[in-house]
């Protein structure tokens, strides 16, 4: 037996127009994370939200908030959503040549750290900043779009980074799944060491959020 994942809502599937309401529906279904997808038409070639949004998602729900930064400037727009109400705020290692920089800038703003990496970039970048980072992302699509296959070698890589973070670190971080998640690929990935689970596609298009969620953590 695995223990049940944490379970993030991608509001990217969500309908805008009602957004407080569709997050107090799929807290209401069981979600234990709000994961907002911040895209800048730059870093990936989709145009979404800032930290308007992360304030008014504040303003609706006291629920943790995972700020997914998909940005070429994570440090101004990080810091902006740090200050929006972002409880944690993941960027893409790939979008700046300043990680670290990053890294300790969110945290002395008093956010949680995240540092996700695209499908090619192996784990091993990690190592030298591990003790700045309190979530790794690790993404099973390429980033940009909801509702994508996720890419088959996604487990194998899970497993690599959960091998990476034993025994190296005496806290614990957690190993977050973004991209393709489904029923049916939900429990390979837990058993491969992943801690939390975002969804978009399936939990939003789904006419029962409340099962959905519960396929998830099944
Ligand atoms: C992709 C985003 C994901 C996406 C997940 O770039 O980072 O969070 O919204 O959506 P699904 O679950 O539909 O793949
Ligand atoms: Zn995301």
């Amino acid at each position: 037996m695995s223990p049940a994942p944490l379970v993030a809502a991608s509001i990217l599937s969500a309908d805008f127009t009602r957004l407080g309401e569709e997050l107090r529906a799929v807290e209401a279904a069981g979600v234990d994370w709000h994961h907002l997808d911040v895209m800048d038409g730059h870093f990936v070639p989709n145009l979404t939200f800032g930290p308007l949004v992360v304030a008014a998602a504040k303003r609706a729900s006291t629920r943790f908030l995972d700020v997914h930064l998909m940005i070429a400037d994570p440090l101004t727009y990080g810091l902006e959503c740090a200050k929006a109400g972002a409880d944690l705020v993941s960027f893409h290692y790939e979008a700046t040549a300043h990680v670290h920089r990053v890294l300790t800038a969110l945290r002395e703003a008093g956010a949680r750290t995240g540092l996700a990496l695209n499908p090619a970039t192996p784990v091993e970048v990690l190592e030298p900043v591990l003790n700045y980072v309190d979530l790794v992302v690790i993404m099973s699509v390429n980033p940009g779009f909801a509702a994508q296959k996720l890419i088959p070698e996604t487990p194998d890589k899970v497993r690599r980074l959960k091998k990476l973070l034993a025994g190296r670190i005496d806290r614990n971080i957690l190993i977050e799944v973004d991209g393709g998640v489904s029923a049916g690929n939900a429990r390979e990935l837990v058993l491969a060491g992943a801690d939390v689970l975002v969804s978009g596609s399936q939990i939003f298009g789904a006419p029962d959020y409340g099962a959905a969620v519960a396929a998830l953590k099944a």
